[in-house]
Order: C-alpha cells, then structure tokens, then sequence
C-alpha cells in the first residue's frame, strides 16, 4: 500500500508540474514532450491500483485543503490534457504524427463506447468537447460512416481541429463547430451524443438536452470516481423524471469510464 503522506505529496507535485506546463504553452511543440510524459505519469497513476486504499483514506479525511488540491487537479489536468492535443495537432502539421501512451488509450475504448446502442451508418454522432485533435469524430465517422459534429469552446482547438479532419479525415462526414447545444441545428436529429470527460458543465448540459433531443437519443457520458475523478468530472445523479442510467461501462484499465443514458 502507498503511504497516505506520500500520495498526497504525489499530488502536489503533479499539481505544480501540470501549473508549470500549463504556463509554458506558448502555441509551439517547444514543451510537448515534457507533457507527454506527464500526462502519461498520471494516467499511470490514476489507474494503478494501489493507489485506490490511500485515495479512500484521503477521502475519510474530509480536509477542505486536500479537497481544493483534488478540484484543483482536475482543472489543471483537463488544461493539459487540451493543451496535449494542441501540440499533438500542431505535431501533424509539422509532419510528425506519432502517438503517445495515452492516446493509444483512448483510442482503444472508442470502440466499446456505446455497449449495446451501437453506432450505425445512418446514426447521427454529437461530441461536447471535441479538442484540436479530434479523435473521436476520425475514429467513429472512419468506422461506422455515421455523420459526426463536434463542439467546443475553444477558438484555437476548433481552428486544430478542422486541420486535423482535414488531413486525416479526408473523405469523411465530420464538422466541427464553436456553438452551444442549443444553437445547432443538428441536435434535434441526433441519435447519439458522446460527453468528453472533461467538460465540467456536462450534466448541466445533458439537462439542457433533454428540451433539444429526439426521444430515442443515447447519450455516453465519459465520467471518472474515485481515483479517476482526479483526472475527469466525475458521474453525477439526474433528473429521474428525465434521464435513466441504462448502462455503466467500467473499464479498471482506461483513464475514464462510461455512463449511458438514454430518455425516462
Ligand atoms: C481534452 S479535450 C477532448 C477530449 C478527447 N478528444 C476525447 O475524445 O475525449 C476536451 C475539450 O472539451 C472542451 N470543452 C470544455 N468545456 C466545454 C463545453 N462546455 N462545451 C464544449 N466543449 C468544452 C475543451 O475546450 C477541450 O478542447
């Protein structure tokens, strides 16, 4: 088992180094490595499981500081978990498109993503928080040739974004777009909407949804607990009037799990 004391001082330290890394993007690769190696630190460690006995006993301790460094990390690390993709988008341009451990994993759960509400060709794919480089959208439009619109707040990663389609997803139904929800015509007609783990408001906005979307819609909410909400906003009760918890993938591997929800 790890010590309480030196977990917690594990988490400190990823705290400053994701502070200092944050603060060093400067719209250049110049620091990717560096990050890479970090991000790949803490999946690492947020899936390791012997990490999960002292998470429990830092829980019991209801300490109002160690609360703020746990918020505190999931900020900083969905910060550089955007900025990672810059980089790894502005890598292709550069023509270098390597790919790093963590990439690898989400890759490799894109598949399992939608459990038994499977993806098809005529589906219609929504992704809240697509990032600058949107692997999602590639992956699933490649796979199921289902039409995909990704959305995200972020000038600068739809700006990526459209790059990284551009080259890798030639050919393919992918549109990404700097609106809201309720602003995009696409959301009445959607079957299948996929949350990014790290968008904080992602309950707020399934509750908007609900108003907005067909009634057949699946919704996959990308979540983490525990251990794993020091890296992703973790899973949150609904509106039982509205939204019904029909599947919960667990995946003790990967840096997220999956919340599938579909209409009351
Ligand atoms: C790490 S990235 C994308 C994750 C990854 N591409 C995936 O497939 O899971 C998360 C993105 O969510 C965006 N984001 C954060 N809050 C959002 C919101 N309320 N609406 C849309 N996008 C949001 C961020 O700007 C960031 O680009």
């Amino acid at each position: 088992m790890i010590a309480l004391k030196t977990f917690q001082e594990s988490l400190s330290e990823f705290s400053e180094r994701f502070d200092d890394l944050a603060e060093r993007y400067d719209h250049t690769i110049n620091n990717c490595s560096e990050l890479e190696i970090l991000i790949d630190d803490y999946s690492k460690f947020i899936t390791n499981e012997r990490n999960e006995e002292a998470w429990e006993q830092l829980e019991l301790q209801e300490s109002s500081d160690l609360n703020q460094l746990v918020m505190d990390l999931r900020k900083k690390s969905a910060l550089c978990v955007a900025i990672m993709e810059k980089y790894r988008a502005l890598k292709l341009q550069d023509g270098n498109a390597e790919i790093a451990d963590y990439f690898k994993n989400i890759e490799s759960c894109i598949e399992e993503e939608f459990g038994s509400f499977q993806i098809t060709s005529e589906s219609k794919v929504l992704l809240v928080g697509s990032g600058s480089f949107p692997m999602t959208p590639l992956l699933i439009a490649k796979r199921t040739g289902a039409e995909v619109v990704g959305i995200d707040i972020d000038d600068e990663a739809i700006k990526l974004g459209r790059n990284v389609v551009k080259r890798l997803g030639s050919g393919l139904n992918i549109r990404l777009e700097k609106i809201s929800v309720e602003d995009l015509d696409f959301t009445k007609d959607v079957t299948h909407i996929i949350f990014s783990s790290t968008v904080e408001s992602k309950y707020d906005i399934l509750d908007q949804l609900y108003a907005l979307t067909n009634e057949n819609v699946v919704v996959a909410m990308r979540y983490g607990n525990r251990l794993k909400s020091l890296f992703n906003y973790p899973l949150r009760e609904v509106d039982e009037q509205r939204w019904k918890l029909v599947e919960n993938i667990i995946r003790p591997d990967h840096v997220f799990d999956i919340a599938l929800y579909k209409k009351v």
